[in-house]
């Protein structure tokens, strides 16, 4: 077996596979204002490039053999627009990772929860940047939370675990911090808030929105009192409790970085890998995947592009490598 490990121990255990580049939000974090003017499934970015279902299983398979991967996270765009999904978590089953998650907006949730628990899936993060109308049609430039809202119920109903992301930020949704805190604890599950990282084409801006992590704890301790917990290794959030019965994390590129335990290794639709977010060049393995040594030379360098420290943003978008 070929260690591939950087001098840092970090290997790659996580594998995010971004599975379309299409999404049905435009979330003003992800989509430019000029790019905007309609959501993107009316006008689909369409590559000619995009992988089918058994090439993503191949790949798939290729490098979990190597590194021994421990969980798999179906990303976008938005990956309940991607027509395979059901047939695709089959496959990663059978090729025995167990532990497969998606990252939703949850549009499309209510109507999918039951086959992609049925079909292995094991847990959802649903972005979900607002509780309130307004606010959220703002950000997301579509509709309000309702149907993200009834998905959550019903993945919860299924059996799915079920966490929340919102990405804050200032003048937008830093309205929103205590009323996600509280839905969430209502439906006995998990918030996280996100910082906002410099990506796609918020890469090299100085960003107003900004809202640090500090921010987000002083708008929670002005209701609840708030305490940490332990963190988790190669955890990217850290986890507070508010109150009795509330617990929230906050993923802090910025302000608390989590590069020096990176686990995580990540696939677009075309089949490029990255292994770092602050690096946009990725790389195609499907022409070294018949040979171990090659494949494993090839994913030890791009464990080498991992930051020491601290993430510095990409011209990437999340849009095509899904967070
Ligand atoms: N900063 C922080 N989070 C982001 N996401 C997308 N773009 C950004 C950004 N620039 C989040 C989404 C989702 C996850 C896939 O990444 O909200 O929760
Ligand atoms: Fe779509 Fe996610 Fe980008 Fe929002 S952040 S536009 S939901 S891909």
């Amino acid at each position: 077996m070929y260690q591939i490990e950087d001098h840092m121990g970090r290997r790659f255990e996580k594998l995010r596979v971004s599975l379309l580049n299409t999404c049905n939000f435009a979330c003003t974090y992800c989509v430019s204002s000029e790019t905007s003017a309609a959501p993107s499934v009316i006008a689909p970015i369409h590559h000619e490039e995009q992988l089918d279902t058994n090439k993503f299983a191949t790949l798939i398979e290729a490098v979990s053999k190597l590194c021994r991967l421990k969980s798999i996270r179906l990303t976008g765009g938005e990956p309940l627009l991607y027509m395979n999904l059901i047939p695709l978590i089959e496959k990663i089953k059978l090729i025995g990772i167990d532990d497969i998650r998606l990252t939703t907006n949850g549009y499309y949730l209510k109507q999918t929860a039951r086959q992609l628990k049925e079909a292995g899936l094991r847990s959802i993060n649903v972005s979900l940047d607002a509780i309130d109308t307004d606010v959220m049609k703002k950000i997301a430039r579509h509709k309000g939370p309702k149907k993200a809202l009834e998905g959550i119920e019903t993945a919860l109903n299924e059996g799915l675990k079920v966490k929340l992301n919102a990405v804050i930020m200032r003048g937008q949704n830093e309205s929103q911090i205590i009323p996600l805190l509280e839905y969430a604890s209502s439906m006995g599950i998990k918030v996280r808030y996100l910082e906002l990282m410099k990506m796609g084409h918020l890469y090299e801006q100085q960003n107003e929105a900004f809202f640090s992590e500090q921010e987000i704890l002083n708008t929670i301790a002005e209701k609840y009192e708030i305490s940490q917990l332990i963190r988790t290794s190669s955890e990217t959030a850290r986890y507070w409790s508010a109150g009795d019965n509330r617990v929230f994390g906050i993923i802090a590129n910025e302000s608390t970085p989590f590069c020096h335990d990176c686990n995580r290794l990540r696939m677009d639709s075309r089949g490029y890998f990255f292994g770092c977010l602050s690096n946009a060049n990725g790389e195609k393995l499907a022409p070294y995947i018949n040979d171990s040594e090659l494949l494993s030379n090839k994913l030890r360098q791009l464990l080498l592009l991992k930051q020491p420290v601290k993430f510095h943003g990409s011209a990437l978008s999340m849009r095509n490598i899904g967070g």
